[in-house]
């Protein structure tokens, strides 16, 4: 019988039990997917924790909005899709339903791309939500140009190592924070023009080293938090911030200095615009191809050890994605 991921209460990691369920038939416009691997995403720790803003159903919740595999059954007006492609889910807002956490899940035919050419089960699964959350905000959001000095936090994360790719990808200058001195050389490796590791390193004289005093064009921050307007400090005037996560879930601080442009990024919003998610496969698949856009893999689990993942996930020491194969 194909195994499920749920939950029936919000709490730790040990919350996630594997069920056997038989699947469904795709209803009109649906697909369903044989899953072959799963990406974790700090999104999913928040739910399962309980502290996921957005109202979700409980109990016999299912998880996960990252994933690929191969189509397995097409509901009555599909054409884009076949049995037997390969294809990555884009984003599911509606995962307490349908998440990935699953040996099949049936999704909109409007939730899934084709997996592009040189990618395995395990790097697919890694490259949408990062990928397209680092194309997003810097480019549709921060219209990133050629030479921009762009300023990522949390590098080491999913989204942080895809932005370092993206920003490298147009021509600019991706400047990589960690907190931890121990993950200067990966980050360098992964592609940073330079790494600022902040238990050693001044973030404001880093900054104006790197730049020439001028500041940087773009911050790319995912913590949030009461560093925020210390970290909005190190843009140049007329500057722009996408704040797209709150790794520290302090409230933050409003940046008083400018001018800066700040947005605040939410990917199932702009995923919901057709168009936008034809860019976005467009790049990351243009990416692939040219061998930028390579996912980082930390580690690999099996969906067994689910519990183990998550609990992995948030001891927040990994450099990439934590992949679970099914
Ligand atoms: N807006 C959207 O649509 C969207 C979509 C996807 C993800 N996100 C957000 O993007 C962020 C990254 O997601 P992810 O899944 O890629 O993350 P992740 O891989 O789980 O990130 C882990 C890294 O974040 C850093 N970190 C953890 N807690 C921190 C804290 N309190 N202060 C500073 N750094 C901290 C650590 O790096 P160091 O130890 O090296 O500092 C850690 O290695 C999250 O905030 C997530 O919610 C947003």
């Amino acid at each position: 019988m194909p195994r499920v991921v749920v939950f029936d209460q919000t709490g730790d990691p040990e919350v996630l039990r594997v069920v056997d369920e038989p699947v469904t038939a795709p209803a009109a416009g649906e697909v369903r997917i044989r899953i072959e691997a799963i990406g974790l995403n700090r999104l999913d720790s928040m739910m399962r924790a309980g502290t996921f803003p957005r109202p979700f159903h409980l109990p016999h919740a299912r998880l996960g909005c990252e994933g690929t595999g191969i189509v397995d059954a097409v509901g009555e007006g599909v054409e884009e899709f076949r049995v037997g492609d390969a294809v990555i889910v884009t984003a599911l807002p509606t995962m307490d339903r349908n998440g990935t956490y699953a040996d099949y899940t049936t999704v909109p035919a409007s939730a899934i791309i084709a997996r592009p050419d040189g990618l395995d089960a395990v790097h697919a699964a890694a490259l949408w939500v990062a990928g397209s959350t680092a194309y997003g905000a810097l480019v549709e959001k921060a219209h990133m140009r050629p030479a921009d000095h762009v300023l990522i936090t949390a590098a080491s994360s999913g989204v942080g190592l895809a932005a370092i790719q993206v920003a490298n990808q147009i021509g600019a200058v991706p400047i990589a924070v960690t907190r931890h001195i121990a993950k200067k050389e990966a980050l360098l490796a992964a592609g940073a023009a330079a790494v600022i590791a902040t238990e050693e390193d001044d973030l404001h004289e880093s900054v104006r080293r790197v730049t020439g005093g001028v500041g940087v064009d773009i911050i790319l921050d995912s913590v949030m938090g009461p560093g925020l307007s210390d970290l909005a400090q190190t843009a140049r005037p007329g500057g722009t911030l996408v704040a797209v996560g709150w790794l520290d879930p302090r409230p933050p601080s409003f940046p008083m200095t400018g001018p800066l442009t700040i947005h605040r990024y939410v990917g199932f919003e702009l995923l919901a615009d057709p168009g936008a998610v034809r860019r976005i496969a467009a790049f990351l698949a243009a990416g692939v191809r040219s061998g930028t856009m390579q996912p980082t893999i930390d580690s690999v689990f099996t969906l067994d050890d689910i519990s183990q993942a998550h609990r992995h996930l948030e001891r927040g020491d990994q450099i990439g994605k934590i992949v679970v194969t099914v």
